[in-house]
């Protein structure tokens, strides 16, 4: 059917004839000569056919039209130097159609443009519902491409290099412990019983370990019904990895390889080892979150011991209500943000205020070191008190000092959001970068104050540090997350692999031995026939890949990604069913339309 691919083609096939197959990118009529751009996965290629050079093709030429599918047969040539087009591979060249054949016509209007030449901006809407036409378009094509050189690079890595080996977990299962809510699927022949679709392969990829296995990875499907955010997707994919007998050094020295290899291999780039790491605790001190954008600076600093005694009531009651200050510095931001940006209904007053702050108190720092803020902060700091604060928060001529004061989770939260909106907007945020951290030492157990009881961090397998055993409520467990540029991309832990460690964490969450035993008894089991020391990590594929594209959704590195509304525009999914289907599957919906009417 064809010789090559048409972005394949280079200056050292001239002279050669060649078959090319593809879509007719556009048609360019110059007069007596017509231009044809064809494309095909690999790029695309000038075809020219005029009535003098190729009479055989040129009545052919003239009637073809957008996304034709076409076969070109044609000599290679080399064009003319006012005709070079260096920003295509394909530019130096062009192919003199002798005959062409039109293989598939388009019989109706296209929703949008096709065409890498356009820069017309199509809404996402009608891109999901046309997706196959949307990935015919040059970014797509070349996102799903890039996505399978990571996936490559990460198996011929994993497997070639360490020894691993891909094994496949089951889709039809039971809820697995990672948070979400569940999908869920009716049991036909178990009536009234179902499965659950998994969170990810965390259970099964533990039991591997038991089996001996020694190194498992999966390029594995996830589900998981929850809110969904540009970074987020009802089922996504991972890289999802479990080692048997390695310490948690050597399982992040082996992740760093991993990682060094993906970007060597499909971006060129060496990446500078070791990767830093912070400890969930200093993360959360300096930048407000376990995910911090390191990139740039504004570093938070806590001044709750400076200030907690200060006649400002508002930082007084914060901290005798048991919470903390804490300074935003910005260099140069005493000329760049003005108070209406930080006083009720300043766009900075509003991130704040989603994340919970009534409030945000300022200090301008003047030239000479003097300050100038609202009277309140200004009266209740004496001279020393002021010298001190901005000597600990390194403050000079010009800075801008914003506060947070109250709960810790509040604060850190409204300054880690003003942090991240103003790097933004004073442009500190070098696009190029690529900082990858490995937050530590995560606390094994988080608060959940609305149902008053501890909850697993992370899930209730995750092995705690052994020094903090005395306390397990407050201990830190065995842990990392890996963070890029502010995104989490990956997450993992040590595994407890002793019954009495694994109890007494089921205890502190407070489930009891009955439910334990119900929800998890085959794993428990399981632990008991000779379990090895495991841990494992799984990474956000689509994060992986949309970081690595440049693109800022995960969407765009998808083939058939769901919508913000968890919905599928191209197959209209989800859909009702026939009543046959619910009455095979005894479900019955209770579900009322709304009456619109
Ligand atoms: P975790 O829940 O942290 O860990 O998930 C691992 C990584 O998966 C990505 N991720 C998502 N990507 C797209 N859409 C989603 N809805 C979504 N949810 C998570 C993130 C995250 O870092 N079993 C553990 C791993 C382990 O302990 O080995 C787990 O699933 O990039």
């Amino acid at each position: 059917m064809r010789t090559h691919y048409c972005g394949d083609i280079r200056t050292h096939h001239t002279g050669e004839t060649v078959t090319l197959c593809g879509w007719v990118d556009r048609r360019r009529d110059h007069g007596k000569v017509i231009f044809i751009d064809l494309r095909d996965r690999a790029g695309v290629i000038q075809v020219v056919s005029d009535p003098e050079r190729t009479p055989d093709s040129y009545s052919d030429a003239d009637a073809l039209r957008n996304e034709y599918v076409v076969r070109v047969t044609g000599r290679v040539s080399a064009r003319p130097p006012e005709s070079l087009n260096p920003k295509l591979p394909t530019g130096e060249i062009e192919l003199y159609a002798d005959r062409i054949e039109v293989l598939n016509a388009v019989r109706k209007q296209l929703p949008f443009q096709v065409s890498s030449f356009e820069n017309e901006s199509v809404k996402e809407e009608l891109r999901l519902k046309y997706r196959y036409l949307d990935l015919r378009r040059d970014r797509m094509n070349r996102n799903l491409q890039l996505r399978h050189q990571v996936v490559k690079s990460i198996r011929r890595f994993l497997e070639d290099e360490r020894g691993f080996i891909e094994v496949e977990t089951p889709i039809l299962t039971r809820s697995t412990p990672e948070g979400a809510r569940d999908y869920l699927v009716p049991a036909r022949v178990n009536p009234g019983q179902w499965y659950a679709l998994p969170q990810s392969p965390q259970l099964f990829k533990q039991l591997l370990m038991v089996s001996g296995c020694d190194r498992y990875y999966q390029i594995a499907r996830c589900f998981r019904d929850e809110d969904l955010r540009a970074d987020r997707q009802p089922e996504f994919t991972q890289l999802d990895m479990e080692m048997s007998f390695m310490s948690q050094e050597e399982i992040l020295q082996l992740n760093e390889d991993l990682v060094c290899h993906i970007f060597k291999t499909v971006r060129g780039v060496d990446l500078p080892r070791p990767f830093p790491r912070l400890t969930y605790a200093e993360s959360m001190e300096k930048y407000g979150c376990d995910r911090p954008d390191t990139r740039f600076g504004l570093e938070l600093v806590e001044v709750s011991d400076l200030l907690g005694n200060s006649g400002f009531k508002v930082f007084s009651t914060a901290v005798k209500q048991g919470g903390i200050i804490k300074v935003l510095p910005i260099p140069g931001g005493n000329d760049t943000i003005s108070n209406v940006r930080i006083k009720p209904g300043g766009d900075l007053f509003n991130e704040a205020a989603i994340a919970g702050a009534k409030g945000i108190a300022y200090i301008r720092v003047k030239e000479g070191g003097n300050i100038d803020t609202i009277g309140a902060i200004k009266d209740n700091l004496n001279e020393e008190q002021t010298k001190e604060l901005l000597d600990r928060v390194g403050a000079k001529p010009g800075h801008l000092l914003l506060f947070g004061a109250g709960d810790a989770a509040t604060v850190n939260k409204s300054l880690d959001r003003l942090r991240q909106v103003i790097g933004q907007q004073l442009g500190l945020i070098d696009e190029e970068k690529v900082n990858l951290v490995w937050v530590t030492d995560f606390p094994l157990f988080e608060w959940n104050a609305d149902e008053k009881r501890y909850e697993a961090l992370h899930h209730p397998f995750t092995a705690p540090n052994l020094e903090d055993l005395d306390d397990l409520k407050t201990a830190r467990s065995q842990a990392y997350d890996l963070v890029y540029n502010g995104i989490e991309v990956g997450g993992g832990s040590l595994r407890i692999y002793q019954k009495e460690i694994q109890e007494q964490v089921f205890a502190a969450i407070g489930l009891s031995k009955e439910e334990a035993q119900q929800k998890f008894g085959f794993l428990l089991e399981a632990f008991e026939y000779g379990t090895p020391p495991h841990g494992g990590i799984a990474y956000g594929l689509d994060r992986l890949v949309m970081l690595l594209s440049g693109e800022e959704s995960i969407r765009d590195v998808i083939a058939f990604p769901k919508t913000q509304q968890a919905r599928c525009l191209l197959t209209d999914a989800p859909s009702s069913v026939d009543e046959k289907q619910l009455k095979e599957l005894q479900v019955v919906s209770t579900y009322q339309p709304e009456d619109n009417g």
